[in-house]
C-alpha cells in the first residue's frame, strides 16, 4: 500500500488504537433537508472537533465548514436520486477525482445496492472508483445501501460487505445486525457501523458497544447525533465508546452528567455556542473523551 493511501487511511481509522468515529452529515444527498439538518453550518460547527472524520457531500462541504479545520473529510461521491423519485438504487458517480483532490478528501465514499434494480451498475462504479482514487492514493469507503427490498440480516450484509470488499472498498461501511460477527469475519477490510434512525440515546450508545464488541473499527452516525436534544453531549458518550472503551452504562452516565451540567442543559436548537464543551469541568468518567 502506497504511503499516501496509508496515510489517508490512518485520518479515518486512528492508528493508536484502530478505531474510527465518523460523523455523517450527508444525507441531504438524496433526502434535501433532513429534520435537524436543516442548517448544516450550525450543526456541524460545534460537532466537528468531537469526530475523527466528517461525511460529507462537496456541496455542504464548500458552504458549510471551514476551511481552517483539522478534521479528515470523508466526501461523498455518489448520487443521481431523491427520496421522493422512482428508484434510490440509480446512483452514479458525481464527483471527479480531480473535485475530490481539490477538496482535500481524506476517503471517498458511495453506496453500493446490492440485489436492487441497479445493483450491476452500483457495482461496476464501485471497482471503477477504487481504480482511479487508487491512482492518488485515496481510499474509498463502500455503503452497503439498506431499503425496503434489501434485506439487513446477516446473509445479506454478508454479501454486500463481501462484495464491496472484492471491488476493492478499502472500508465498508455496513449496517448492525444479529450475528454481526459473521458480516465482520467474512469481509477483509475494516467495517464501519452506520447508526441508522434515531432511536433513544442509550439504545444508540448500545448499538456503539455491540458494533465494537462485533469487529466493526468504529460508527459512523448521524442522526442519532444531531437529532439528539444533546449533539455534542452525546457525540463525546458516543467517543468514549469508540475511543475510551467505554461500558454502555459508563457512556450513558457520562452522557446524563453531561447534559445535566451548568447552562448546556438546554435542548437542541442548533445553536453552537450553547452546546460548547465545559473546558474547566474534569472529565470524571472516562478518559480519552477528546479528539486524538
Ligand atoms: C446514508 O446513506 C448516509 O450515507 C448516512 O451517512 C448514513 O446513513 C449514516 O447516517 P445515520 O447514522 O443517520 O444512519
Amino acid at each position: 500500500m502506497d504511503w499516501g493511501l496509508k496515510n489517508r487511511l490512518s485520518q479515518i481509522i486512528k492508528p493508536q488504537d484502530n478505531r474510527a468515529l465518523m460523523l455523517a452529515v450527508d444525507h441531504g444527498y438524496f433526502l434535501g433537508p433532513t429534520e435537524k439538518l436543516e442548517n448544516p453550518k450550525k450543526v456541524i460547527a460545534p460537532l466537528l472537533k468531537y469526530c475523527d472524520s466528517l461525511m460529507v457531500t462537496r456541496g455542504i462541504q464548500r458552504t458549510c465548514v471551514p476551511a481552517t479545520t483539522n478534521t479528515p473529510m470523508v466526501l461523498r461521491v455518489s448520487g443521481g436520486s431523491s427520496i421522493i423519485g422512482e428508484d434510490l438504487s440509480q446512483e452514479e458517480i458525481t464527483v471527479s477525482i480531480q473535485d475530490a483532490i481539490r477538496l482535500n478528501a481524506s476517503a471517498l465514499a458511495m453506496s453500493i445496492f446490492v440485489g436492487s434494480k441497479y445493483e450491476h451498475q452500483t457495482i461496476v462504479n464501485l471497482g471503477k472508483l477504487v481504480s482511479k482514487a487508487e491512482k492518488y492514493g485515496i481510499p474509498v469507503l463502500a455503503v452497503t445501501a439498506v431499503g425496503k427490498e434489501l434485506g439487513k440480516d446477516a446473509r445479506y450484509l454478508s454479501l454486500a460487505c463481501r462484495i464491496a470488499a472484492e471491488q476493492g472498498a478499502h472500508i465498508v461501511k455496513t449496517y448492525y445486525c444479529e450475528n454481526f460477527e459473521k458480516v465482520v469475519q467474512s469481509c477483509p477490510v475494516p467495517i464501519i457501523v452506520a447508526g441508522g434512525k434515531k432511536i433513544p440515546e442509550r439504545d444508540a450508545l448500545q448499538l456503539t458497544y455491540n458494533s465494537i464488541k462485533g469487529g466493526a473499527v468504529g460508527v459512523d452516525m448521524g442522526r442519532n447525533i444531531w437529532q439528539s436534544e444533546h449533539p455534542v453531549e452525546m457525540i463525546k458518550a458516543v467517543r468514549t465508546i469508540v475511543h475510551g472503551n467505554s461500558t454502555v452504562d459508563q457512556a450513558y452516565a457520562y452522557y446524563k452528567k453531561l447534559v445535566s451540567e451548568g447552562p448546556k442543559n438546554k435542548p437542541n436548537q442548533n445553536k453552537p455556542n450553547q452546546n460548547k464543551p465545559n473546558q474547566n469541568k474534569p472529565n470524571q468518567n472516562k478518559p480519552n473523551t477528546t479528539k486524538k
